[in-house]
């Protein structure tokens, strides 16, 4: 499988999303965070912004929000939502989430909803979430996973991974992947039974887990 290749087709397939009403999340991991004044959030695969906004007020005045995205459309849509709100403790920044331009050790907690499924290596994603974290600090994902491996044809498919399902993962290798980063203990905060999507059995979860 050619990966650029691949990761080239799921954004592409990103652009359409962004003015449609698709992309909804996995679960409730801002509602998990319990942020506080004057701490510093990132969340990844910000979307339009929706989650940034929140959170944003929940930090003021001193705390600052970053979203991080790599598709222009959302990231317009998002900004377009902060100037609307006159937010000013929060910004968009585009990147990769496995690769994104912040200090280490610099943040207080990470959310994601619904994005790292998407991501071709969720461990990395894993590390640099625990780069980015300062000690005791927190992660909240919130993700789908398969019941079990996808079929390659699945796990082919551009289409599936911008729907959310192409590329999840068991639970087993989810969970791997966040322990080969460095975090000892998850949570599980929420857990869908399983569901249908796309002919495969998935289902919803919300972890959490904190850098020690
Ligand atoms: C399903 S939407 C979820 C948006 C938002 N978190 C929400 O709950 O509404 C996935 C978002 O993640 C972004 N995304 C997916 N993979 C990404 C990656 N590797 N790096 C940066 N952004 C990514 C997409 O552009 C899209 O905006």
């Amino acid at each position: 499988m050619n990966e650029g290749t691949l990761s080239e087709k799921i954004q592409i397939r990103y652009l359409k999303e962004a003015g449609s009403n698709c992309c909804l999340s996995c679960g409730g991991a801002l509602d998990f965070a319990d942020l506080k004044e004057g701490e510093t959030m990132i969340d990844l695969g910000s979307g339009r912004g929706h989650d940034v906004i929140k959170a944003a007020d929940m930090v003021t005045p001193s705390g600052h929000v970053y979203g991080i995205d790599f598709t222009d459309e959302m990231i317009k849509t998002a900004e377009k939502n902060i100037e609307k709100l006159k937010i000013t403790n929060a910004k968009i920044l585009k990147s990769d989430i496995s690769n994104i331009p912040l200090e280490s050790e610099t943040v207080d907690a990470v959310i994601s909803n619904c994005v790292i499924n998407h991501a071709l290596d969720k461990e990395k994603v894993f590390r640099e979430i625990f780069r980015l974290l300062k000690t005791g600090g927190r992660f909240i994902v919130s993700d789908v996973i398969s019941e079990s491996e996808l079929p390659e044809e699945v796990k082919n498919d551009p289409e599936a991974w911008a729907k959310c399902y192409g590329g999840a993962i068991p639970k087993n290798d989810y969970f791997s992947a966040v322990e080969n980063a460095g975090f000892n203990n998850i949570d599980i905060l929420e857990e869908s039974n399983s569901y249908e999507k796309g002919g495969v059995l998935v289902r919803s979860i919300t972890i959490r887990s904190y850098k020690k």
